[in-house]
């Protein structure tokens, strides 16, 4: 903890970018509430995530805005998914305009909130000069160089819950209920949830899937009395025949199939297989919306007050991350194009598996 109010940084730019979670509000109140109290920063909001930055969206935030915001879901200053570093047709330089209202607003840093997108665009943007911290936000909890984003725990509550709702009406009716998390190409929010609500079967897309092997799993269920299952399935997940295809016809095959979500395939070619009647239920955006988890306030209060210390001190071009149970900091080269995926050893695996879950092999 700092004891001076002495700060290299005396002014800063916040903006959260890519899909909102709860968490957010916390962060930006950890980051504000510190830079304000304690070293008596200006700060200035920026609506919209990148956009803002882009448009010259941006005003002066006082503590009537940070203050009473830890329990509010989404975000106060407003989200986008814009990647000023894609072309776009109109050939208009977003990262000139970017650069020109950093220096019009007298900005000494930019305090960025998001994901592995936002992050690689902090990172490329210090590459470019900039004073970046970013701070790392998101329910796929898909971050490299972070155990833990703020805003998985809090979509991990809501999956669980909804599996643990699904339970009862898949046993009332002798049912297969197939449940769709969202985390993008990674599987963690899916095996969480998969674990903490009992899942009969997790499906993620670091394990493709064989259809005959969760067959056998659920008609051996039932064989011995379980006659109804609930299997869960991370959006991103793959067949064994799709992971050794091109990406190309990956796309195709799909379009030919014309399910709207995995969750509704994968439920077909259950029914298909085993010839048990089965349901699909798609969370989508429940699992980002709602208050944030005790647990989710603490960790984003904790990444915004470390932001707050790390301005302070002037260090520059990092990310806040949880390291070893505790919050530290990596280099915004580390999250920059990459996704962390789970690794195929990873301990928890075998704990499914430990009490008999099926990862569809
Ligand atoms: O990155 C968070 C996330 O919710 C993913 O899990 C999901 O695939 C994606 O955002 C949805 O994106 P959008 O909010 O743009 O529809």
């Amino acid at each position: 903890m700092s004891n001076s109010d002495k700060s290299v940084t005396k002014t800063f730019g916040i903006l959260t970018a890519g899909g909102d979670c709860p968490g957010l509000n916390a962060a930006i109140r950890g980051v504000c509430r510190a830079a304000y109290d304690r070293y008596h920063m200006n700060i200035l909001g920026i609506a919209g995530g990148y956009r803002g930055l882009i448009n010259g969206d941006i005003r002066p935030l006082h503590p009537g805005d940070f203050w009473g915001i830890l329990t509010r879901g989404g975000t106060i200053l407003g989200t986008s998914r814009e990647k000023p570093f894609k072309s776009n047709e109109i050939g208009e330089d977003k990262v000139k305009e970017i650069k020109d209202n950093y220096r019009k607003h007298k900005l000494d840093a930019l305090v960025v909130l998001g994901g592995n997108g936002t992050n690689t665009t902090g990172y490329l943007l210090a590459q470019e000069g900039l004073n970046v911290l970013g701070l790392p936000k998101t329910i796929d909890n898909d971050i490299e160089g972070c155990e833990r984003s703020f805003g998985f725990h809090s979509a991990m509550a809501v999956c669980t819950d909804a599996i643990d709702k699904l339970h009862s009406t898949a046993e009332s009716h002798n049912r297969v209920m197939v449940i769709e998390t969202m985390g993008r190409k990674a599987g963690w929010l899916g095996l969480y949830s998969g674990i903490a609500g009992g899942g009969d079967v997790i499906i993620i897309p670091e394990i493709p899937y064989d259809i005959k092997a969760i067959g056998r799993h659920l008609k051996e269920r039932a064989k011995n009395g379980r006659t109804f299952s609930i299997v869960v399935v991370a959006e991103g997940a793959l067949s064994a025949e799709e992971a050794n295809m091109e990406k190309k016809e990956r796309k195709k095959i799909r379009n030919e199939m014309a399910y709207p979500s995995i969750a509704y395939r994968v439920a077909a070619e259950i029914e298909t297989e085993t010839g048990m009647e089965t349901r699909a239920t798609v969370l989508g955006y429940v699992q980002r919306g709602g208050i944030p988890s005790a647990s989710d306030r603490v960790l984003a209060t904790r990444f915004g007050t470390f932001a707050a210390d790390m301005l302070a001190r002037g260090e520059y071009g990092k990310m806040v991350a949880q390291i070893a149970n505790e919050v530290g900091s990596v280099d915004l080269s580390v999250p920059a194009g990459k996704t962390k995926k789970v690794p195929t050893d990873d301990p928890i695996l075998d704990t499914a598996v430990a009490v008999g879950t099926c990862l569809g092999v």
